[in-house]
């Protein structure tokens, strides 16, 4: 089963088949980093082997746990910043009702899940912890490091909470921890309270972790079949392991990256038609602005959701500078949800469409608009995916990510480290402790 293609048809006026292949190279040597295991970051590459080498125990103990939350609570908050909790995020808004957390419990069949500690927000926190005070409440609190300050002052505080409602013991039973194996203030709270503890392996990064249990136990919660997304992965791990970039999708997008970024084209929009993807191109923009993103180098990963915002963004992707590409995910589905009926008045003038589904109008939309923006001097990439379930989206996760590592190597950058993320934080931290003396 494949269900994931990319037509790149769309690139001939800007990319000649010459320079194509004078990536060729790059590609070859980028692969062998990844596959011998030579190239910087070479001790984070984990996340290749995660959809093959699974933990069949651990991938259980995460579906035991998930059953459990789910009949422990009404509400399941999930604590985490960055790459602890954008995957998760991502996969519940696309397999899960747009309206979900609004849904009575019967019709959901899993409580509600909110994602938190992932801003400062005072509002935000105080209207969390109003909202969760008359409600059964079950955390899962997210930190590779454990020591990240967004969510461990969301933590602090719904611990409290928790234990006020509950007891010391009771909250106990309703806290799931994921974080290091060894090290870390929240494994050391986690050992000491004996909370459910899950682990992030050592050799996976958070931005590559959304098939680990980061990802895994929020998706289970919300009843998403976490095995058929490791097998779309797990399929994808080898479709997009072979070296000749004429039979591999994934080296092409991310090759024509790199010869377009060298062209000027330093923003990539990645675009979708359903606002469910919205999470997902905010996962994207971290996987790839971590990644890529320093040494003065990175193309601008950026992200739209038509056509809502070809009404806001649109113009400038039209007629704007010319330093953009796009990248568009377009879904094939193979069901209607809802069709354009009939009125007797046709004061709207909208006959002519009735009886078409809403699908087939939003796909004549993609249509115009790709062939609008190509016109326009945006080269457009397009990934069909032949519809929208767990095992397609599993390829989609592994072609991202795999894509993203051999981009950054073929840029010349570490795409596994983010020293830049610490310049804030030194900042912050000074502010706060000079004002606490
Ligand atoms: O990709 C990354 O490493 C980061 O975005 C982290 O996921 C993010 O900073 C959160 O870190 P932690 O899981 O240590 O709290």
């Amino acid at each position: 089963m494949q269900g994931l293609s990319v037509d790149f048809s769309r690139l001939d006026n800007f990319v000649s088949k010459e320079e194509l292949k004078l990536m060729d190279y790059k590609i070859k040597e980028a692969h062998k980093m990844l596959n011998e295991k030579t190239g910087a970051g070479r001790n984070m590459l984990g996340w290749l082997d995660l959809p093959t080498n699974r933990d069949d125990d651990e991938i259980n103990r995460i579906k035991q746990c998930a059953l459990k939350i789910q009949k422990q609570c009404d509400v399941f908050v999930v604590i985490g910043i960055g790459g602890s909790y954008l995957g998760a995020k991502a996969m519940i808004d696309l397999f899960t009702n747009n309206f979900s957390n609004m849904l009575s419990l019967s019709q959901r069949k899993f409580p509600q899940i909110i994602f938190a500690g992932n801003n400062m927000s005072g509002k935000y926190l105080r209207n969390l912890v109003e909202y969760l005070e008359d409600k059964d409440v079950a955390i899962n609190v997210i930190s590779k490091s454990g020591k990240t300050l967004e969510p461990a002052i969301t933590f602090r505080i719904l611990k409290i909470l928790l234990e006020q409602k509950y007891g010391i013991t009771g909250a106990a039973e309703r806290i799931y921890v994921t974080t290091d194996s060894q090290k870390g203030l929240l494994h050391d709270i986690a050992k000491k309270n004996e909370y459910e503890m899950f682990v992030i392996p050592d050799d996976v990064g958070g931005r590559y972790s959304v098939l680990t249990p980061v990802g895994l136990l929020p998706m289970a919660v919300a009843n998403i079949n976490i095995e058929d997304i490791l097998d779309g992965a797990q399929f994808a791990s080898h479709l997009f392991n072979e070296e000749c970039i004429d039979y591999n999708d994934c080296y092409k997008y991310a090759a024509y990256r790199n010869i377009l970024y060298n062209k000027g084209k330093e923003i990539e929009i990645l675009a979708s038609y359903d606002p469910c993807f919205r999470y997902f191109i905010e996962w994207f923009k971290q996987l790839f602005g971590e990644s890529e993103g320093k040494n003065a180098k990175g193309i601008f990963p950026s992200g739209a959701l038509f056509s809502t915002d070809l009404h806001s963004m649109g113009q400038l992707i039209q007629e704007g500078k010319r330093n953009i590409f796009e990248t568009v995910i377009n879904v094939n589905l193979d069901r209607s949800f809802i069709e354009l009926p009939k009125t007797d008045e046709n004061l709207d003038e909208l006959n002519y469409l009735a009886g078409k589904s809403i699908e087939y109008i939003n796909k004549q939309a993609f249509y115009g608009t790709l062939e609008a923006h190509v016109q326009g001097g945006v080269p457009n990439i397009v990934i069909n995916l032949d519809d929208l379930n767990e095992y397609i989206i599993g390829e989609l996760i592994f072609f991202f990510e795999k894509a993203c590592a051999m981009s950054g190597y073929m840029l010349g950058v570490n795409p596994f480290d983010q020293p830049g993320v610490e310049a804030y934080k030194k900042n912050m931290m000074n502010l706060l402790i000079s004002d606490n003396d």
